[in-house]
């Protein structure tokens, strides 16, 4: 996610041609095209999470986080429009796979599930998509709730979201340091760049097919060592659309 600079990514291109695999020249340097991908034949960049990171003027970037234009990188502006987010990997079965709030967690692939009270009835959008909103470093559920649901990193950093009327947020949970950026993902700002994985269901679990959804940093990713790297690709939808009364 973060930016790479070019030294660094050459001799890594070096030690993994040590490995001996099917390796490709990028100029004078050997690379493995498993990890990484060659920009005009002289500037090498990481694949991380399926992304084979772009070149902007020798330095290696990822689209969900920056634009380059005339030789410049520049961050990607914030949304300020409503989204529903996908896994994005495209080495992984859950590729496209929409992010889906269910039993106040988001997950991949799973059910969106959400609740429209009688009295509200035909008003009620139908709640069958999980949309999201974000401003401020924060982000939400896009509900009509009086109130609204707010998501977080929960403890054990999976995103969690309120129950609608209730602010009860379990402590220790992470409620800023979100960047939902138009055009591109949404990125997590907290613990220094490791990204977003993707846990496969267990086969005990008997949960169906949704993946769950976890933030890594350098703490937690060896618990999360099953779980694979993805990024989490902003689509916007109309403005003003809203998801659910309450999702549940
Ligand atoms: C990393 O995530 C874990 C939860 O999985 C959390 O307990 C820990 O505080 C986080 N570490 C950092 C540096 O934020």
């Amino acid at each position: 996610m973060s930016r790479f600079t070019l030294a660094a990514v050459a001799l890594a291109g070096l030690a993994s041609g040590v490995l001996g695999a099917d390796l490709k020249t990028c100029g004078q340097t050997q690379y493995d095209p498993a990890q990484y991908v060659c920009h005009e034949n002289q500037f090498l960049c990481p694949i991380t999470a399926g992304e084979p990171l772009s070149n902007c003027a020798g330095a290696c970037y990822s689209k969900f986080m920056y634009s380059c234009t005339d030789n410049v990188l520049a961050l990607l502006p914030a949304t300020s429009i409503p989204f529903t987010l996908t896994a994005d990997n495209p080495g992984l079965p859950i590729h496209g796979k929409p992010v889906t709030a269910s039993d106040f967690h988001w997950t991949i692939n799973g059910e969106t599930k959400s609740y429209c009270p009688d009295q509200v009835g035909d008003s009620c959008p139908k709640g069958d998509k999980t949309i999201i909103a974000a401003g401020g470093g924060g982000i939400s559920m896009n509900v009509m709730v009086p109130g609204g649901q707010l998501a977080f990193l929960d403890p054990y950093w999976n995103i969690g979201y309120t129950q609608a009327h209730s602010a009860n947020i379990p402590s220790g949970s992470v409620t800023t340091g979100f960047a939902a950026l138009e055009g591109g993902g949404l990125i997590n700002l907290n613990g220094a760049g490791w990204g977003w994985g993707a846990c496969p269901p267990r086969a005990s679990g008997g949960g169906g097919p949704a993946w769950n959804l976890v933030a890594k940093n350098a703490t937690n990713a060896e618990k999360y060592a099953e779980c694979l790297p993805i990024n989490l690709k902003i689509n916007s939808v109309a403005s003003g659309t809203i998801g659910a009364w309450q999702y549940t």
